[in-house]
């Protein structure tokens, strides 16, 4: 897929996390992000930070989901069949992996998105954490 990819770093982000579990979460967000786009679209990651979190926002410009698709996303195999993704090929696991994750930071990880416009996968992660995820 020939998708541009851009990253803002807005502010510094400076958060206490594992590194592997934070590849798991950039990885499979921004891959999405290419996979379900269109050729010659975009995708951006901005980084940014509030007093308490790291905010990290995926925008793409891609084929985006119904509303009544988005409640199921994160759920375990769960892969939305249309006539625009009969031709990609996934397990359906990267999303309900991504979500796991991210709550073990006691964070968030929200949606909005618009059909044949794109998406925003919106994740919170706090700053501070007392337990850090073994
Ligand atoms: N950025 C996105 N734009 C449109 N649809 C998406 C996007 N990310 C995920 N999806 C939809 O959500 C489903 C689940 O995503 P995921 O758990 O990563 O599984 P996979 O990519 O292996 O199919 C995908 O099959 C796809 O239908
Ligand atoms: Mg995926």
């Amino acid at each position: 897929m020939d998708v541009d990819i851009n990253l803002d770093v807005r502010s510094e982000a400076i958060i206490m996390a594992d590194p592997d579990d934070m590849e798991i979460v950039f990885n499979n967000l921004l891959s999405n992000a290419v996979k379900y786009n269109r050729m010659g679209g975009k995708a951006e990651i901005t980084i940014d930070s509030s007093d308490t979190d790291m905010i990290v926002v995926f925008t793409d410009s891609g084929i985006g989901i119904l509303p009544e698709d988005i409640e199921n996303l994160f759920a375990e195999f769960v892969r939305i069949k249309s006539e625009k993704t009969k031709n990609i090929s996934g397990s359906g696991l990267g999303l309900s992996i991504v979500k796991k994750v991210i709550e073990l930071y006691k964070g968030t990880i929200k949606v909005e998105s618009t059909p044949d416009v794109g998406s925003i996968f919106t994740v919170r992660l706090p700053k501070k954490l007392i337990n850090i995820p073994e």
